[in-house]
């Protein structure tokens, strides 16, 4: 779906999430939201905070599970995503704290792996993500699906592309303080979710999109495999649409 601009986007996107809130809070079931961190969904969360604020909408049925950290990372650092998540969003709105989850990147390289699997049960454990918002890397990446990641990939540790690291640099100040890792929810993991709102804004994702839209399906774009699922909507403005 193609909007003139930014806002355009962000205020479609914050609507989908809201109607499919109020449509599970009718049927008295939980709304399992996947979310993601970036400067891409800052204004739909603006707008959801918004709408919380001014025409009433709850929270109080919303299961959060966020895409991927950095590791390691402590949450009280301000380039953590936690951080992002608290200041971007859950800080003003009604969500159960016990409902959040963001990967704790706090665990030793021993519990690393049953951390990861523990957080895709917990995932299945609430039937899979119902709405799953999505940004994309200038390398393709969803999450920290890197390029080479498998479209069989599970929720685990993954080093981090150099692209992915450049373009943290303006939130890190400089390279040597991004970390070289991350943990990210797998590309099997993104793909479940019943439907998928990838949402990328401005001229710099352009040449991206078009790659991931109508090129190869390739492990080296991650993003690509998504043209063979049906329940994937591209929200995008005109900056970011302009090479498709
Ligand atoms: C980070 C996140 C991704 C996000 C991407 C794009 O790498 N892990 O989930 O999609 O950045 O970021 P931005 O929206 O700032 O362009």
């Amino acid at each position: 779906t193609l909007f003139s601009n930014a806002v355009q986007a962000s205020l479609y996107t914050a609507k989908q999430i809201a109607e499919l809130i109020l449509e599970k809070q009718k049927q008295g079931l939980p709304a399992v939201l996947g979310l993601a961190t970036g400067n891409t969904p800052k204004k739909v969360y603006k707008e959801l905070i918004r709408l919380h604020q001014y025409e009433g909408l709850s929270f109080h049925n919303v299961v959060s599970f966020n895409l991927d950290e950095y590791y390691p990372i402590g949450s009280e650092n301000d380039q953590s995503y936690t951080y992002f998540m608290n200041q971007n969003l859950f800080s003003y709105i009604d969500i159960q704290p016990k409902n959040i989850h963001v990967p704790h990147t706090d665990s030793s390289p021993d519990q690393i792996t049953q951390y990861c699997l523990d957080y895709e049960s917990k995932i299945a454990g609430f039937g899979g993500i119902d709405l799953q918002l999505l940004g994309i890397g200038r390398n393709g990446h969803i999450g920290f699906n890197e390029p080479g990641s498998s479209f069989d990939s599970t929720t685990r540790l993954v080093n981090l592309d150099s692209i992915t690291r450049e373009d943290a640099i303006t939130d890190f100040g400089t390279l040597n303080k991004v970390p070289h890792q991350a943990i990210s929810i797998g590309i099997h993991t993104i793909i479940q979710a019943k439907k998928i709102l990838l949402l990328a804004l401005g001229e710099r994702k352009s040449e991206i999109i078009n790659e991931a839209i109508n090129g190869e399906i390739s492990i080296q774009v991650p993003a690509s495999i998504l043209q063979t699922m049906p329940q994937v909507e591209y929200v995008l403005d005109n900056e970011a649409a302009r090479l498709i």
